[in-house]
């Protein structure tokens, strides 16, 4: 099992987005796949197509705070990733487990039970260097850094490296950068073209080989719960998709 969490702490920049697509991707090209949400928002869990955690529902919430377990929590699908569902009340989670022992380890060891259902669990992180991220990233194999194209992102990215520096001297020495997206590009921008550029240099082996484009039909999908491969196959956006989870298992599988 690999476990990969999509992490940057500036909102909006396709996280959610990558996670549930590059998911689906790797679940049609024949692996198994858990999708873990870990940002209170749930945008993961409802981009899913799971629109009502109803309050008797185990979610990760309960999980991470010990109260059911992963076996519990996940939601089962035929031909669509598998889910570990989230929503509003990760964060009453977050504060509640600031204080517990190990709490760095907590999410880690809550898939341990599962690992030999998947060969690729990823875990969608909110917009924040915050507990929960800490807990992900203790969990991951790698990091994949979603980065939008019409912001320059250097300061951020040099803050989520520190993170990453801080979590593989305490808690996991092996963490790797597994991947930089480029997203949400407009070649019709020129900041895009410097945006694209900057992060080439700085990640020249991480940088997927594929840019995600800014395409509508990645920005309607979820709203009917499907991911790009369900709502609109031939688009430019499921094929930017499509080539970065084969290139995610070309770095993942050799
Ligand atoms: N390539 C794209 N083309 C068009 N729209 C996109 C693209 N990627 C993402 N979007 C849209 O941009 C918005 C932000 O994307 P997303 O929710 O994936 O970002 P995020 O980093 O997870 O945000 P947050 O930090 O709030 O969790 C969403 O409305 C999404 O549908
Ligand atoms: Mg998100």
């Amino acid at each position: 099992m690999k476990t990969l969490c999509f992490v940057n702490q500036k909102g909006g920049v396709g996280k959610t987005t990558s996670c549930l697509n590059i998911g689906a991707a790797l679940q049609r090209q024949g692996r198994r796949v858990l999708l873990v949400d870990l940002d209170a928002q749930g945008s993961l869990t409802k981009s899913a197509g799971i629109r009502a955690l109803d309050s008797e529902a185990v979610t990760v919430s309960e999980v991470l705070s010990g109260k059911g377990t992963a076996e519990e929590a996940i939601v089962r699908r035929e031909d669509l990733p598998d889910i570990l569902p989230g929503d509003i009340r990760l964060s009453g989670t977050e504060v509640e487990l600031i204080g517990a022992a190990g709490r760095d380890f907590i999410l880690k060891e809550a898939l341990e039970p599962v690992a030999g259902d998947y060969d690729y669990v990823l875990i969608d992180c909110s917009p924040s260097l915050s507990v929960l991220t800490l807990m992900a990233l203790t969990a991951s194999d790698g990091i994949i850094i979603p980065v939008a194209a019409q912001y320059m992102p250097l300061d951020g990215i040099m803050q989520l490296m520190q993170t990453v520096e801080i979590v593989r001297r305490r808690m996991n020495p092996n963490l790797k950068i597994s991947g930089v997206i480029v997203t949400l590009y407009d070649a019709r921008r020129g900041l895009d073209k410097s945006v694209y550029e900057a992060i080439k240099e700085k990640f020249p082996d991480e940088i997927f080989t594929d840019i995600v484009r800014y395409n509508s039909k990645i920005a309607e999908a979820p709203t009917f719960g499907k991911d790009i491969f369900a709502y609109a196959t031939g688009s430019i956006g499921a094929v930017a998709y499509r080539n970065i989870a084969a290139e995610i298992r070309r770095r993942e599988e050799k």
